[in-house]
């Protein structure tokens, strides 16, 4: 794989302007020193979404998107790191440069959508030409009309009648694609074979991978997937949504259920809101696309153990990505039921009201605490104070976070704050929290430090003895130091092109909701950064000698070194 520079990415970055790219896609106001919009990921009434030109860096405070020009891209128009780059350079009438390896076709993935395309149209043109394969779909329900919204077809039996479609070169990228795969003997043979197919979807309607449901219930697996490939990723793709967002656009609520036939079904009974996740725990990936498409989500499970189970996956993901703008529900279905058998048994009517009955997040959470202990003596109480406190603390969502603690408080019989206040992950005193709106920052002196950086990369260099710091024993401090290093050899570097070489490391998530981070009285921001600032790395150093101070008085006197009773006289007189 060849690779693009970095200092072609910083030099993009310093050529574009994000308040150009996102007002060509998504129409921009200017609001003080900001400009807004109505949010392109979330629906939305009132402009939350909105871009500053002096960080290079937008942000929506509604759902919490965030980023540079180079993810704006990404995410809107669904462009892969690669293809981004492409298009800003092309505007630019650039070349993207690449260091090692060949350079790659202008957009590296058109091959494999195409063939994934071709392979689309050719099954479904194989199931008007099987009556068998059609048989199957009519005793299961299903109408024509149906199958051809959701563009089902047939994948039929034998090995070589989809590769034997494609020219040599074609064939190259079919095995990439993940249609086919290579004989030991050298040549290809077809992954899906006689089997119903259903095309899956990207958020812009292109064609990313398969699943394939055997007919002959003898056969194994029952279903069959693409593997994961360039252009698709099971994590992050949903089934159905791509036509549930066609059928409308404004979703108000979103079923997400377990398989195909189930988002094909109620769709024949008239349910089109429905997505399904590919065979894989619903992930955080998920639930923020599920979020941009609609503001109540409705996670449905079977009633059985392993339905309980993903139940309560999706709860724990959910608490880090709710946001009060968004709600999530749980509805269960009676064991041994799935909506397909559902819907067709009790029809559409019956099946709505059960939509209905959907347990909310906090009702859930709250029902599960019930359910584990029963909360009569001390000692059960204090297991759920335990047991609710890391995931209370998880919830992102400030009102709802406020609201479920209250409620577990008084089951407990102590006071919410003493619920929380528990062990608090971070050892350095908390200045008054300072919220951003929407994301709920908990701000210290490490992050308010970084967020000022961020916001104003120049103050890098007047740090004084950035050595002082380094003594300091906390997990944030290796990050800063390393960004005060950084930017004091490049002062000019903008909020963007910090987050884009950070990009691919495990910073990255921390460093963009810092650069989302709102400092108050924003008209005099260049003097109040500053002073943010320099307070701070002034709390640091005083922690950090208190530290040193108290690691001293820890060793026996007897084993001190003449320099460090010095140290310790030179603590006693200041
Ligand atoms: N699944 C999968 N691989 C399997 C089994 C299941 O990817 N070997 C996924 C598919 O997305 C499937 C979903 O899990 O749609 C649910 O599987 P299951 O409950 O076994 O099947 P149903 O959806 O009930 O399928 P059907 O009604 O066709 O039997
Ligand atoms: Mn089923």
């Amino acid at each position: 794989m060849s690779r693009i520079p970095k200092s072609f990415i910083d030099d993009i970055l310093t050529r574009i302007d994000i308040v150009d790219i996102v007002d060509a896609r998504v129409p921009l106001k200017k609001a003080g020193a900001n400009y807004v919009a109505c949010c392109p990921f979330h629906n939305e009434k009132t402009p939350s979404f909105s871009v500053s030109q002096s960080k290079q860096f937008y942000h929506c405070f509604g759902c919490g998107a965030h980023g540079t020009a180079i993810s704006f891209l990404m995410d809107y128009e669904r462009l892969s790191f690669p293809e981004a780059i492409e298009t800003l350079a092309h505007s630019l009438g650039l070349e993207v440069p690449h260091e090692g390896g060949e350079q790659e076709p202008r957009d590296s993935f058109e091959p494999l959508h195409n063939v994934l395309n071709l392979a689309d149209s050719w099954f479904r043109q194989q199931l008007k030409n099987s009556p068998s394969a059609i048989e199957y779909l009519k005793q299961r329900g299903l109408s024509g009309e149906t199958a051809a919204a959701f563009g089902i077809g047939y994948a039929p039996a034998g090995w070589e009648n989809l590769v034997s479609q494609f020219s040599d070169q074609q064939k190259k990228h079919a095995t990439t694609a993940g249609l086919s795969s290579q004989r030991e003997s050298g040549g290809l043979y077809d992954r899906f074979r006689h089997r119903i197919m259903f095309p899956i979807h990207d958020r812009r309607g292109r064609v990313v991978g398969f699943g394939g449901r055997v007919i002959d219930p003898e056969d194994e697996p029952k279903y069959l997937n693409s593997p994961e490939t360039p252009v698709f990723q099971k994590g992050r793709e949903l089934y159905g949504l791509f036509r549930a967002r066609q059928q409308n656009r404004h979703l108000r609520q979103l079923l997400v259920v377990e398989g195909y036939m189930d988002v094909v079904m109620l769709a024949e009974h008239g349910i089109n809101n429905v997505v399904a996740t590919l065979g894989t725990a619903t992930t955080a990936d998920h639930l923020r696309n599920l979020f941009r498409a609609a503001p109540e989500i409705i996670f449905c499970f079977d009633g059985d153990t392993a339905g309980h189970k993903a139940a309560w996956r999706a709860f724990e993901t959910s608490l880090t990505e709710l946001d009060d703008r968004h709600q999530v529900k749980f509805l269960f279905l009676p064991d041994g039921e799935d909506p397909d058998s559902l819907v067709q048994k009790e029809g559409r009517k019956s099946f709505q009201k059960r939509i209905e009955t959907a347990q909310s997040l906090s009702a859930y959470f709250l029902q599960q605490l019930t359910d584990r202990f029963d909360g009569n003596s001390l000692d059960s109480r204090a297991q759920m104070a335990d047991f609710a406190r890391p995931l209370l603390k998880k919830i992102q969502a400030e009102v709802l976070s406020e609201l479920v603690s209250g409620e577990v408080a008084k089951r407990v019989g102590i006071s919410p704050a003493k619920l929380l206040g528990g062990s608090k992950p971070m050892p350095i005193e908390h200045k008054p929290v300072r919220r951003a709106r929407g994301a709920r920052l908990e701000m210290n002196d490490i992050r308010l430090a970084v967020a000022a950086l961020l916001a104003q990369p120049s103050l890098a260099g007047k740090v004084e003895k950035p050595e002082a710091l380094a003594q300091l024993k906390h997990a944030g401090i290796p990050l800063l130091l390393e960004l005060i290093e950084q930017l004091r050899g490049e002062p000019d570097l903008t909020t963007a092109q910090i987050l884009e070489h950070y990009r691919d490391k495990p910073e990255s998530a921390a460093l963009h909701k810092l650069a989302a981070y709102e400092f108050p009285n924003p008209d005099n921001e260049a003097d109040l950064l500053e002073k943010v600032f320099q307070d701070a790395l002034q709390q640091l150093r005083r922690k950090a000698a208190e530290q040193r101070y108290a690691e001293l008085l820890a060793k026996s006197p007897a084993s001190l070194t003449p320099a460090e009773r010095e140290e310790i006289q030179a603590f006693g007189r200041s």
